[in-house]
């Protein structure tokens, strides 16, 4: 496909990392420690060993990795700021050496006409905070509130689009109840404990950031994913894809923006909690008005019925209220990620996304790993990924011309970097990196992006 897909005027295009992924200069300029500096130091929880310490070195080289937003043409920016180089024990004083680097980065990105997004939380809790409880505790609100104060009074003069949180599924149910993430916990009722807890902390920051910016567009980036059952449903499979969809989807868009939990969610859960960890007001406190909704969305999840006497498939049944749910094998072609791509499913989530929020949408990431190499021209030649950024933009494109407020579409990632438990042996960038050198080579994809890019710009 060489067509360009159409989006309106003023759609923003951009790139997205998040700080662990990519800073590296863990141990620099005062910045504590984060859970994910412990996670990956424990033997067998990422892939060969892996750390943040180095990653892609974007500490040290912003002024590079501006130059290299700008040769895509980027309209926009989207990085998160890592708490344990603002607060290293995760409250108090702000350490000015950690607000200098984002002052830095900021004055670059906007020096090149590129507008900041900016996300607070990213899943790099400081390692003091989680020795306090983490998102376990309720406290958990307050100081992410403080840390949001530091971080908006220093940059809110110069940065208006705010993001609380990156994908609190993940640092809540992923990390949690399933335990692929930091800090690695397997306890249903920790996933919900925590998401409720990420949700409050997020629903606190709201007015801090408002306070701060008077002109913020405040966000939060959910992951939603389109729920498929069976194509011939029993009773039980239906049962299993609306319990799949409360704890992947419905938990979330409940509280944020119908005021309460969805419906039958708290009984499905009932043998591991009376409820009693939403305190009185909580909702209201979670539901604050925003501005607009951040999507990030890579795949569909597949679900039914664990059958009668089987044991569970997949790790859906670590979920609270989904020990009957098993996972069905995606449908290839399969990313390296092992990933079902489906561009259609793509645009029926983000679709059902705006029905629930009610405000205007940005994709703010989607993208895909593939086993990338370097070929004799010395180029990445990566047509897989070219063809799920052009599937997955046309079906987008779809979306808005049949009336969906997208506002705009961020490509995951700028750069190849810290796959989490994956490590580095997964590559999302549209740019390679190189880690022996830390040399960036914009991909054949890249290359496309920078095209469409150009394209609407012509347009
Ligand atoms: C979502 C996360 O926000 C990001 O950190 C991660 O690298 C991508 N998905 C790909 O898994």
């Amino acid at each position: 496909m060489t067509d360009t897909p159409s989006f309106p005027a003023g759609f923003l295009w951009g790139a997205a990392t998040a700080s662990y992924q990519i800073e590296g200069a863990t141990k620099e300029d005062g910045r504590g420690q984060s859970i994910w500096d412990t996670f990956s130091a424990t033997p067998g929880k990422v892939a060969n060993g892996d750390t943040g310490e180095v990653a892609c070195d974007h500490y040290h080289r912003v002024p590079e990795d501006v130059a290299l937003m700008r040769e895509l043409g980027l309209d926009a920016y989207r990085f998160s700021v890592a708490w344990p180089r603002i607060q290293p024990d995760g409250t108090g004083a702000a350490n000015p050496l950690g607000l200098a680097f984002y002052d830095r980065l900021v004055d670059q990105l906007l020096g090149a006409g590129i507008r900041p997004v900016v996300t607070l939380y990213h899943w790099d809790l400081p390692q003091a905070l989680e020795d306090r409880g983490g998102w376990r505790s309720r406290d958990a609100a307050g100081w992410f509130a403080d840390y949001t104060a530091h971080v908006v009074g220093a940059l809110g003069d110069r940065v208006r689009h705010w993001t609380t949180l990156n994908e609190p599924w993940c640092s809540s149910m992923l990390s949690h109840a399933i335990g692929a993430h930091a800090p690695g916990h397997r306890d249903p009722m920790e996933g919900l404990l925590t998401a409720h807890h990420l949700m409050l902390a997020h629903g606190t920051a709201v007015p801090v950031i408002r306070e701060h910016c008077a002109d913020a567009e405040v966000s939060i980036t959910l992951n939603p994913s389109q729920v498929h059952g069976p194509e011939d449903p029993t009773e039980a499979d239906l049962d299993a894809v609306r319990r799949a969809d409360n704890v992947l989807n419905g938990v979330f868009f409940g509280p944020l923006f119908h005021g309460a939990y969805p419906e039958g969610m708290l009984d499905d859960v009932a043998h591991l909690t009376d409820g009693s960890f939403v305190h009185d007001g909580d909702l209201e406190t979670i539901s604050a008005p925003l501005d607009n909704l951040g999507v990030n969305n890579y795949f569909p999840a597949r679900v039914r019925a664990t059958p009668e006497g089987a044991e569970p498939h997949g790790t859906t049944h670590l979920l609270p209220g989904c020990e009957r749910v098993d996972e069905v094998d995606p449908h290839p072609p399969l990313t390296s990620m092992g990933w079902e791509q489906s561009p259609e499913s793509h645009r029926q989530i983000v679709e059902r996304s705006a029905r629930e929020c009610g405000l205007p949408v940005y994709v703010t990431e989607n993208g895909s790993a593939w086993d990338d190499t370097v070929s004799d021209d010395g180029q990445v030649h990566d047509p897989e990924r070219v063809a799920y950024l052009q599937g997955h933009l046309a079906a987008l494109a779809d979306s808005v011309a049949a009336g969906t407020d997208v506002r705009g579409y961020f490509a995951w990632s700028l750069l190849d970097n810290f796959e989490w438990a994956y490590g580095y042996d997964q590559r999302f960038g549209i740019v390679r990196v190189d880690y022996d050198t830390q040399v960036r080579t914009v991909k054949d994809s890249g290359r496309e992006y920078a095209r469409i890019i150009a394209a609407h710009r012509g347009r």
